[in-house]
């Protein structure tokens, strides 16, 4: 358990290790029995490691001072099961994919980085729990995550609290990084996919009335209904109805029944891939015809597995797409799908670019620790990311463009950039 190396593997908190302060004597002779060597690298070893940034006092015996760590570890949590399951698998690919390219290029500060990830389950609680382990236990000098905007304000109050930088590739609600000034992100927000969404609704299909259909739970989900609502009504649009429904819910005819006494000429639905795919089900069987509108939520190989023709010729907007001509993509489409047999979804673009951008500030930084880490990610600027330029800006944000892309064959097809009006 002690020397048990971690870097690539899915760890699942229940069978996660904790070592508590009663265990650590036997832990530390332990370790002197082993020799320190075992423990170099060994991303779990960190209850032993001092750190610049850690909290936690009283954990250290006072004599046989570990040597400096020779590895950088940086923190990862995310879902990589439950029912937002490909948004973790990707993001940690992407984030594989930069720390091999970063160890073979020397790492950073002329140290290995490691990667410690736990698996939050797309749950809530869970993610903050991840959060208060990754930087209590194995002592993390940054984390990326969450994608989910609801775990990334639970994770990210964490980190902000302890002062260790998070950097969220994919989370788009506006207040995920108001919670503080470690959180950071490489993602446009949704006040901007909303307007996306809604000058697409309007310019390019023509429509004039749609109808909404949101997770009420899920702070993503709110907020972009919001935006979308906003944006649309701005440039003369309607919007008929606003429906809720809860993720994970197996009946959704009640919201789909009042939508389609409306009439409208599309539905606006800005969830999460599982749940979108079993509404687009549902409303064909109610003889709902028109095209469903999303957001990046809907940003899954499984998207079309669970809607099949049902979500056919819908359109969703998203952060990148893999048939984009830019260099940055191309050769990106290629490394990622060499090495995991897979094209790239955004979210893995987007935790490549995350892992990319952290790696980054962490050489630039003078020290590792949290401040030192965060002001240089807050200079993060003109970063050519395969998402697009990236630059921080001041409320941590970053300003890129947002393709719109259609279900076309089962698979995202482009269909046009939109630039940030501003
Ligand atoms: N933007 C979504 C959120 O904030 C997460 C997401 C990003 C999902 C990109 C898929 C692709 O919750």
């Amino acid at each position: 358990m002690v020397a048990k190396r971690s870097t690539k593997r899915f760890h699942a908190l229940s069978r996660s290790t904790t070592m508590n302060l009663g265990a650590l004597p036997l832990l530390w002779a332990l370790l002197l029995a082993t020799g320190c060597d075992k423990m170099r690298g060994d991303s779990s070893k960190s209850s032993a490691a001092p750190t610049p940034n850690s909290k936690t006092t009283g954990e250290l015996p006072p004599k046989d001072p570990t040597p400096e760590p020779t590895t950088v570890l940086i923190g990862e949590y995310g879902s990589l099961t439950g029912s937002e399951a490909t948004f973790g698998q990707s993001t940690h690919n992407g984030i594989i994919l930069g720390l091999e390219e970063q160890n073979t290029q020397g790492g950073v500060k002329g140290k290995k980085v490691e990667l410690k990830t736990y698996d939050d389950q797309g749950k809530t609680q869970e993610a903050g729990t991840a959060v208060t382990r990754l930087i209590n236990d194995d002592k993390v000098v940054a984390i990326i995550g969450e994608v989910a905007s609801s775990l990334s304000l639970a994770g990210g109050a964490v980190a902000q609290k302890y002062g260790v930088p998070m950097v969220s590739p994919s989370s788009t609600n506006m207040r995920v990084t108001m919670v503080g000034d470690k959180i950071f992100r490489v993602c446009f927000i949704d006040q901007f996919q909303g307007y996306v969404v809604a000058k697409f609704a309007r310019e390019n299909l023509k429509t004039a009335k749609v109808a909404v259909l949101y997770d009420q739970a899920s702070a993503y989900s709110k907020g972009l209904k919001d935006d979308f609502k906003k944006a649309f009504v701005d440039i003369g649009g309607q919007v008929p109805t606003e429906q809720a429904y809860d993720a994970g819910a197996t009946d959704f005819s009640a919201q789909l029944t009042s939508i389609r006494a409306t009439n409208p000429d599309a539905i606006f639905l800005p969830g999460y891939y599982t749940d979108v795919g079993n509404i687009a089900v549902q409303a064909r069987k109610l003889g709902i015809k028109v095209p469903f509108l999303g957001g990046d939520g809907w940003d899954s190989a499984k998207l079309a597995e669970i809607g099949g023709a049902a979500i056919e010729g819908s359109y969703y907007s998203n952060h990148y797409s893999h048939e984009e001509q830019r260099p940055e993509v191309q050769e990106f489409v290629r490394k990622y799908s060499a090495k995991f047999g897979q094209v790239p979804d955004g979210l893995a673009a987007l935790g490549y670019d995350a892992a990319k951008i952290l790696f980054h500030a962490i050489e630039r930084s003078p020290s590792l620790s949290g401040a030192d880490i965060a002001l240089a990610l807050a200079q993060t600027k003109d970063f050519h990311g395969v998402t697009g330029i990236i630059t921080i800006d001041k409320d941590r944000n970053a300003q890129k463009p947002a393709v719109m892309l259609q279900v076309k064959g089962g698979k995202p097809t482009y269909v046009a950039t939109i630039e940030p009006s501003k």
